[in-house]
């Protein structure tokens, strides 16, 4: 099957299990935002994706994962992408991101193709937003149509990145927090935490669990027992910890209901994941055994939150720029004359670049 007919069959099975278009959209973004001004975009960033995804199938979760820890930290306006400069103290650099990140030059090569096409009239925060969805799609998940019109940001903060993210120990009540302060419920936590039916994690993420949960010297006791010995295998107690494994042991790179039957299972890979099945008591266990018993109701689910994820913080109008290359905001046109005219005036010094 061509790309073009697996964006129709997906928006096609999109309309067909929902019965129309699913989004609660923020005013200002519309799917058709770029229908006039870059009409190849969505095929050239299906193109790019679905090449990437045939070596590396581990490429659709990892940006998935992207432009969650973009809409996280000051809203969807790409500014996860901003490298690090001399003004710039990179998200990339932040706890949760560093050495985990993965797959951001699929970003830039997308950004340069659309770039040869329609030269700067796409954001890179709507590049992110388009390939979080495509690749939902290439994984076997649900298609939706994305609003688009978002701006890329002129700033990145780290330390919003290092507060906002949660952590792999979270209990359910600081991640319903950490959810609540983007103004996502309890609902969207547990099917945006569906992500985790594909993709891996670091050993390090878990070693407490395998070997000594919360101090105990015991491992985490909401982990099924051949499931903890496999795990134990994967990751050995000594171990640098930098070994993954899959979030889902049976099927890692599709997108399916698994993770829920997963937890089900008592076979959630992080801690935050298994808290949503066994804390006593909770209003998720029922969440996850809606989704866990019908991927539809988990398909419908998490094409809402993904939207409304998708809405946090926009950048819309004049606010903010569509840079020209994700990894750095534009120079100014004042700054290009300073540069110049002080490369000019101080002959063989350097110019420092942003
Ligand atoms: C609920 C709180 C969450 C926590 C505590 C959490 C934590 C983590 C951690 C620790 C990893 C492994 C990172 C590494 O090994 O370097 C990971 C991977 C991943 N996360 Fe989350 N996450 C959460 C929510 C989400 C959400 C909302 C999404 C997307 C909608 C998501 C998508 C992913 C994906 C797809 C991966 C695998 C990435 C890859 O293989 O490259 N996560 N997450």
């Amino acid at each position: 099957m061509n790309s073009l007919s697996l964006i129709a069959t997906a928006l096609c099975c999109v309309v067909v299990v929902f019965g129309g278009l699913p989004f609660s959209s923020n005013a200002q973004l519309s799917p058709d935002f770029y229908a006039k001004t870059c009409p190849q975009l969505q095929s050239i960033v299906f193109q790019i994706l679905e090449k990437v995804s045939k070596t590396d199938s581990r490429m659709p979760a990892s940006i998935i994962r992207l432009h969650f820890h973009d809409c996280f930290v000051q809203g969807c306006d790409a500014s996860v992408l901003l490298n690090k400069t001399s003004t710039i103290a990179s998200e990339q650099d932040a706890g949760p991101n560093i050495n985990s990140l993965r797959r951001l030059d699929v970003i830039n090569q997308i950004k340069t193709e659309v770039e040869k096409v329609c030269p700067n009239k796409v954001s890179c925060a709507d590049i992110l937003t388009l390939a979080a969805g495509v690749s939902s799609v290439l994984s076997g998940g649900p298609g939706w149509i994305v609003p688009l019109g978002r701006r890329d940001s002129l700033t990145a903060n780290q330390s919003l990145a290092n507060r906002n993210l949660p952590g792999p120990s979270s209990s359910l009540d600081q991640l319903k927090s950490s959810f609540a302060a983007q103004g996502l419920n309890t609902v969207d936590l547990v099917a945006l935490s569906g992500a985790h039916t594909l993709g891996r994690a670091r050993c390090l993420f878990i070693l407490d669990r395998l070997y000594d949960f919360d101090n105990t010297g015991k491992p985490d006791p909401t982990l099924d027992p051949t499931y903890l010995k496999q795990l134990q295998k994967q990751c050995p107690q000594n171990g640098p910890g930098n070994n993954v494994v899959n979030f889902d042991p049976t099927t890692p790179d599709k997108f399916d209901k698994n993770y829920y039957n997963n937890l089900q299972g008592k076979k959630g890979l992080l801690q935050s994941d298994q808290e949503l099945f066994s804390t006593p008591g909770a209003d998720t266990i029922s969440i996850v055994n809606n989704f866990g018993n019908n991927q539809n109701v988990f398909f419908q689910n998490f094409i809402n939150s993904m939207i409304k994820m998708g809405n946090i913080g926009v950048l819309t109008g004049k606010k903010g720029e569509i840079r020209k290359q994700c990894n750095f905001v534009n120079k100014k046109s004042s700054e290009l004359d300073l540069a110049s005219v002080t490369s000019e005036s101080m002959e063989g010094d350097m110019v420092s670049s942003i």
